[in-house]
């Protein structure tokens, strides 16, 4: 353990977050966990256990209820937060729009006010390529220029990093992971993703349909101006993701300047399609998928992935899995998950 180097992490029993969280651990830093569990599930958090053979210090809390984070704050030394307590699905917040403003911007808010007044100044923010919306030129680097943004999922994201960029005028050192499409689960099988109720992305839907929990998965379009007529997307492993959130982490304790805010891609730099994605989680698990080709879906970009080099340069940090071995761990934990 890192003496001193205590890392509260908001929303810590996600996806991304347990995941994360399992990175700093093995990085000798000390974890505490806040998160509602409203999106996620405590059984996580006893994976991550497993896992680190570690107890976590979790707090059942939202970040919209000030009095219970100034508590925390006043209990604990952190010396930096990282924040994915957060809505995070593209149609759900089409149809649920204020409920997505309330809670993105509002816990960023109330975190913010928190962190000041207890002298906390690193954050790590859960950021998205959603802010771009579809990017005049692919791949998509840091200084591409935001775009309307294509859902208020997006448009949340594009808010909370213009509060952040004016909140590092104010003494905050901010650094602000843009995340591309997160994949795959921890190779135990222990913790991945947990939809709740029909999965509004891929991946989770493609391995319920392998499992028989769903009938078919529809392909939303085959007539975008892509090689094979599907969208294309960085599909990227949520390990991987985990490991650069420790970097961002060492990256901005190391920073000596005061003020702060920086933006990082962070996604393989490789773009696959959706019909790509589905034959190879056919190759690596011989299972035949049952598909169908569908109407395009509302909202969707036809067409992101990442430039990197940015976050490769300035964090040492690469990708290390694929797309079939992410595959293979996304199927592997929704096995586990049907026991
Ligand atoms: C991917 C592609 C669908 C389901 C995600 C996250 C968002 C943000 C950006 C981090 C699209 C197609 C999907 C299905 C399909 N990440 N699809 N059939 O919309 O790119 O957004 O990445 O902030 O939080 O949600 O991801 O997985 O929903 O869709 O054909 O049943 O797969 O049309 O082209 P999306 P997704």
């Amino acid at each position: 353990m890192i003496k001193g180097n205590h890392i509260l992490v908001t929303g810590g029993a996600g996806y991304i977050g347990s995941h994360t969280v399992v990175e700093l651990l093995k990085a000798g830093f000390q974890v505490t966990v806040a998160d509602n569990l409203e999106r996620s599930d405590f059984k996580i958090v006893e994976g991550v256990e497993t896992i680190t053979k570690t107890k976590i210090d979790f707090h059942k809390m939202d970040c919209l209820d000030y009095s219970s984070m100034d508590d925390l704050f006043s209990k604990n030394k952190f010396s930096s937060v990282i924040h994915f307590a957060a809505f995070k699905s593209v149609n759900e917040s089409v149809s649920e729009p204020i409920s997505y403003y309330k809670n993105n911007v509002g816990s960023l808010i109330t975190l913010l006010e928190v962190m000041q007044k207890h002298q906390v100044k690193d954050l790590i923010f859960s950021s998205s390529c959603t802010v771009y919306g579809q990017p005049d030129v692919i791949p998509v680097d840091e200084t591409a220029p935001f775009k309307r943004a294509e859902s208020p999922y997006g448009a949340t994201k594009q808010v909370c990093e213009r509060i952040l960029e004016d909140a590092a005028t104010v003494g905050f050192k901010v650094i602000s992971l843009r995340y591309f499409n997160p994949i795959g689960a921890h190779e135990s099988g222990l913790i991945g993703e947990l939809p709740i109720g029909v999965p509004n992305n891929l991946v989770p839907y493609v391995t319920q349909t392998a499992a028989g929990v769903r009938e078919k998965l529809t392909v939303f379009g085959s007539d975008y101006d892509t090689p094979d007529g599907s969208c294309v997307r960085d599909f990227i492993h949520v390990v991987d993701l985990a490991t650069a959130h420790v970097k961002a982490i060492q990256y901005v304790q190391n920073l000596s300047a005061k003020n702060t805010f920086e933006t990082f891609n962070v996604g393989t730099g490789v773009g696959v399609s959706v019909l790509e994605l589905v034959k190879k989680f056919i190759e690596v698990t011989g299972i035949k998928l049952n598909y169908t080709i569908g109407p395009r879906r509302a909202g969707d970009i036809e067409k992101v992935y990442a430039d990197a080099k940015k976050i490769n340069q300035s964090f040492g940090w690469t990708p290390r899995y694929g797309l079939g071995e992410s595959l293979l761990h996304a199927w592997n934990w929704e096995k586990k998950l049907r026991g």
